[in-house]
C-alpha cells in the first residue's frame, strides 16, 4: 500500500507521510527557468511533457511520499470557455462569464480543452521513480471556484458588495461547476491519481450561516462521487470557521487544516485522518526553528493518523534548503 493510503485507508499512526502544498513551484531554481521560456501559465499546464518534469522535480530533489500534479485549480473555468490569464505580481485574472455559453457545453467539449492535464497525470504515474509514492490530483471546491469565476480575480480579505446579486446566476453556476468537477476528477483517477485533493482556498469568507448552501452540499457531493470511485479524498476548506461541523457533515476521508486553527483542538475535535497545519513562514526562519516547529504537529498527531503538509502553500522565497531540512525533519522524527 502506497505511504498516504497507509495512513487514510489503514489509519497507521506508526509514520508521516509528507507532500508539500506547491511542492511544485517557484521556489524551485528549475521551476523558474521553465518558467521564465514559458510566459503563459495556462499553456505551460496544458504542455504535457513540462507539466509531468515539473511535477517531478521536487521529487528529485527530497524525499516525498507523493507527486501532486502541477495544474491550477483554475483549469475548471478555462475549460469552460472562460478566459483564464495569470498576471506578474497580481494573480489570476479571468474574463467575462457568460451563462448562456457555459450552459451549452458538454463534457466532450470540456475534456477537449483539458486533456493534456490527463495525459501528463498519466506520464507522472508510470514514471518508475513513483512506484511506491501516491499520485495527488485536485480540483477547487465548487465555491472557490465560484468565488473566482464571479469576482474575475483574488478576492483578498472581501467579496465585491454586490456577489450574490445575481442569485439565479449563482445558483445555476454552483450546479454546472459540480457536473464538470466530477468530469474533471474522474478523468484525472483514470489517468493515475491515486488521491483527490479539495481546495477551498476561500471557505474562510462565509458566515457559518452560509456554509450549508455553498461549501457544505456541494462538497458533500463531490465527496461522495470520489468515495463512489474508491479514491481517498483529502478537503481544505481553509480557514473555515467551523472544521468540526464540515467533518461531521461532509465526511471527507481526511481534512487538511490551516495554519491559524489550533491544532490541539483540532486533535480534541475530529477523528479522521489529518493533514498540514504549520505556517510556510516558519521556512523562512532558522533551522532550529523549523524543527521546533514541525515537532510541535508530530507531537500532538503522534498518536493520531496524520499526514505532514503546510497550513497553505511554499512560499516562493523559500530556501529549498531548507525545504529540505524540513522533509528530513519528518523523516527522522
Ligand atoms: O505543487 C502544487 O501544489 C501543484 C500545483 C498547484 C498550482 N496551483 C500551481 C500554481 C496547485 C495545487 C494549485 C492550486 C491553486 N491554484 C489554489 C488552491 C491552493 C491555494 O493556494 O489556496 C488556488 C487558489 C489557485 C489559483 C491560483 N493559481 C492563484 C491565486 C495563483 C497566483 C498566486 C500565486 O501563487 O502565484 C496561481 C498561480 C500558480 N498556480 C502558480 C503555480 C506554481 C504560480 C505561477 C507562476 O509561476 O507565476
Amino acid at each position: 500500500m502506497k505511504p498516504i493510503h497507509k495512513v487514510i485507508i489503514d489509519k497507521n499512526t506508526s509514520f508521516n507521510p509528507i507532500w508539500i502544498m506547491r511542492q511544485a513551484g517557484r521556489y524551485l531554481p528549475e521551476f523558474r527557468k521553465i518558467r521564465k521560456e514559458n510566459p503563459n501559465f495556462i499553456n505551460l499546464c496544458l504542455n504535457d511533457n513540462l507539466s509531468s518534469e515539473i511535477t517531478l522535480q521536487p521529487l528529485k530533489r527530497f524525499n516525498l511520499d507523493a507527486a501532486i500534479i502541477f495544474s491550477d485549480i483554475l483549469m475548471l473555468p478555462y475549460g469552460l470557455g472562460q478566459k483564464v490569464e495569470f498576471e506578474k505580481n497580481f494573480g489570476p485574472k479571468l474574463g467575462n462569464l457568460n451563462l448562456s455559453d457555459i450552459a451549452k457545453l458538454d463534457e466532450i467539449d470540456f475534456v477537449e480543452k483539458t486533456y493534456n492535464v490527463y495525459k501528463a497525470i498519466k506520464k507522472v504515474s508510470l514514471d518508475p521513480s513513483l512506484k511506491n509514492k501516491n499520485v495527488i490530483g485536485f480540483v477547487g471546491a465548487p465555491w472557490t471556484l465560484l468565488v473566482y469565476m464571479i469576482n474575475q480575480q483574488s478576492p483578498k480579505k472581501n467579496l465585491k458588495e454586490d456577489f450574490f446579486k445575481d442569485e439565479f446566476l449563482i445558483n445555476r453556476m454552483l450546479l454546472i461547476i459540480e457536473k464538470f468537477l466530477k468530469v474533471h476528477i474522474k478523468n484525472q483517477i483514470d489517468h493515475g491519481a491515486d488521491v483527490i485533493q479539495i481546495f477551498d482556498s476561500w471557505a474562510g469568507l462565509l458566515d457559518e450561516k452560509d456554509l450549508p448552501n455553498y461549501i457544505y452540499a456541494p462538497t458533500l457531493n463531490l465527496v461522495n462521487y470520489i468515495k463512489s470511485l474508491n479514491v481517498p479524498v483529502i478537503c481544505f476548506p481553509r480557514e473555515i470557521k467551523n472544521y468540526k461541523e464540515f467533518c461531521d457533515i461532509v465526511k471527507p476521508d481526511a481534512i487538511s487544516i490551516d495554519y491559524n486553527i489550533d491544532p490541539k483542538k483540532i486533535l480534541r475535535d475530529i477523528k479522521i485522518p489529518i493533514q498540514g497545519g504549520l505556517d510556510p513562514k516558519f521556512l523562512l526562519a532558522d533551522k532550529e526553528t523549523l524543527k521546533k516547529e514541525a515537532s510541535k504537529y508530530l507531537d500532538i498527531f503522534k498518536d493520531h493518523p496524520y499526514i505532514f503538509n503546510l497550513g497553505h502553500g511554499v512560499l516562493p522565497e523559500t530556501d529549498p534548503n531548507m525545504f529540505d531540512y524540513l522533509v528530513k525533519t519528518v523523516k527522522n522524527y
